[in-house]
């Protein structure tokens, strides 16, 4: 069925399982565990790696299966695994698929906290973890060694909005048999398919668009079927990062609402984008889908949208992005995005506060930087919540 559905469909209806009892909306089924009708029953199960087979919530559960499935559906994946978080969707990625000596290409400018997921984790083990400019395809194909394993980048990036040509990295993980994949938290599936355009894996923080109203953290991964029910299954039913039921029924109904969602987050972003630019108090706005983007024409080959998320800088450094943060009083200061309320926050001394200044420059947060995850609230009231603290910066 689900193959043949449009994404507003796929949204709404795929993945839906329903019990005996014929409920209309999908069930929360919270169980940590679940019973056998004999022990030759209970062997056979736990000698199963079947998704259909449930056991305990660590490894199986119908509500959790029901997210997997729609989002797999969504991302024209072949099978999807959920995690706890987007965090612990990279760390079942990175531990998952890699082992000492195994080397990483990894773009700057993705999610801070992956940094010390790579440099203080990560090297403990021995993976070997290479930085790159993540729109210079001739840097990603310069660092590849023969001991490359995977290729990792975020397009759009969070928080710079830095567009990476999917297709061109594919062509490049593919030339040296590594697997690509590719974070799509920022974009959604609503917007962009990284599978259909070569990527091997999608990363989500489902925390975001996915869940769409701030209300659980949740993460997945989705792609090849040989790798999702193989070794990062085995790693979410072994190592225990799985998701809560309740976080995964959070999300299987956030989804039902998420290509309506995106159609307004990415109306009123691009209306907040075009009044930034114009505006005496901001420096620059990075958002895809204005004309002043560097990859401005890839964006708009690849996504069909240009996302929610709208980075300026505010005249005055640091100074002058506290002052429009210190002047909101509608908009949220507060770290997510992906919300029905429009957040605001100052990246270099909140989500990438970890990062050294130099790591910081290299991903392209300035001091000055402000993130706007742009809602659903009307964008005559954001203009002007946001309108006290740029006017005083404006000269
Ligand atoms: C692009 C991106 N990927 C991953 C993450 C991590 O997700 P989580 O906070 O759900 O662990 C974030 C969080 O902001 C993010 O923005």
């Amino acid at each position: 069925m689900a193959k043949k559905l449009r994404p507003d469909t796929l949204g709404v209806r795929a993945g839906t399982v329903r019990s005996d009892f014929g409920e209309h909306s999908e069930a929360l089924v919270l169980s940590t565990s679940f019973v056998y009708k004999s022990a030759a029953e209970a062997a056979r199960k736990f000698a199963s790696t079947s998704p259909e087979d449930n056991i305990y919530s660590r490894f199986t559960n119908p509500t959790v299966k029901m997210f997997q499935d729609r989002l797999a559906a969504l991302e024209g994946a072949e099978a999807c695994v959920a995690t706890a978080t987007g965090m612990a969707a990279i760390s079942t990625m990175v531990f998952g698929l890699m082992k000492s000596g195994d080397h990483l290409v990894i773009a700057r400018g993705v999610f801070g906290t992956v940094v010390p997921l790579l440099e203080q984790i990560a090297k403990k083990f021995d993976i070997e973890v290479t930085w790159v400019e993540a729109t210079n395809l001739d840097a990603w194909t310069q660092a590849i060694r023969p001991n490359t394993k995977l290729l990792y980048a975020e397009s759009p990036s969070n928080p710079a909005l830095e567009v990476v040509d999917i297709a061109g990295l594919a062509a490049i993980a593919k030339k040296a048999g590594a697997i690509l994949a590719m974070d799509n938290a920022v974009a959604s599936p609503a917007l962009q398919q990284p599978i259909a355009l070569g990527a091997d894996l999608v990363i989500h923080s489902a925390t975001k668009y996915i869940e769409g109203q701030g209300r659980v953290l949740a993460g997945a991964i989705a792609g090849r079927a040989d790798l999702v029910t193989g070794p990062l299954f085995h790693y979410v039913r072994t190592a225990g990062p799985a998701i809560s039921p309740y976080n995964a029924w959070t999300c299987l109904k956030g989804m039902e609402t998420l290509g309506v969602r995106m159609k307004g987050h990415c109306s009123n972003a691009l209306e907040m984008a075009r009044w930034l630019e114009a505006h005496p108090g901001v420096e620059r706005v990075l958002y895809p889908a204005l004309e002043s983007h560097p990859q401005h024409a890839l964006a708009m080959r690849q996504q069909s949208g240009g996302g929610a998320v709208v980075s300026f800088v505010a005249k005055g450094g640091r100074e002058g992005a506290w002052r429009v943060i210190d002047g909101v009083q509608l908009i949220s200061n507060t770290a997510n995005f992906g919300d029905v309320k429009t957040t605001i926050c100052h990246p270099a001394t909140t989500t990438h506060g970890r990062l050294t200044p130099a790591e910081r420059e290299a991903a392209g947060i300035a001091e000055g930087l402000i993130r706007l995850g742009v809602g659903l609230e009307h964008p005559d009231d954001l203009r002007e919540d946001l309108s006290r603290g740029l006017t005083q910066g404006k000269a």
